[in-house]
């Protein structure tokens, strides 16, 4: 079993997010994703002026790991900038549909870990069982 470092994921989710294109909402997401065998492929959120056609961060890792071959993935790390001056504190959860994207190639206990851009030494981790507890699955299909 590979071992995680939640830090450098979590570096690798910062680097990306310097790469966002989000001209419209002007928040900057990241991520970093492990592939089993320790590379890491990442993503970052591709916005569109027709709004609805904007792509997240953890999907367009997991979308350029999938071209790229990738299956087995061990963990995630999602970096987000916050786009106001405001003190409060929120980590960049993932959304809905990525969550559905990450159980389609991933178990229960795949690893996320959050930060902020800011302070990525201060994250918060989950497993993907936590956050999409029933998903859609092929029992259902
Ligand atoms: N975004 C992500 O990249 N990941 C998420 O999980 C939620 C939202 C992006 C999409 C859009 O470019 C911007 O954040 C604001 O919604």
């Amino acid at each position: 079993m590979i071992k995680i470092s939640p830090e450098l994921l979590l570096h690798e989710a910062a680097a990306a997010a310097e790469n966002s294109y989000s001209p419209y909402s002007h928040y900057k997401v990241g991520a970093a994703l492990m592939i089993a065998g320790g590379a890491i492929v990442r993503g970052t959120n591709v916005e569109n002026v027709s709004y609805g056609l904007s792509m997240c961060a953890e999907r367009s890792a997991f979308m350029a790991a999938v071209s790229a071959g990738h299956r087995d993935f061990v963990a995630l790390a999602i970096v987000a900038e916050r786009n106001d001056a405001s003190e409060e504190y929120e980590f960049p959860y993932p959304c809905g549909a990525c969550r559905q994207v990450m159980a389609e190639f991933c178990k229960p206990d795949f690893r996320i870990y959050v930060a902020r851009y800011a302070q990525l030494n201060v994250f918060e981790e989950f497993t993907l069982g936590s956050l999409l507890p029933n998903p859609f699955g092929e029992k259902q299909a």
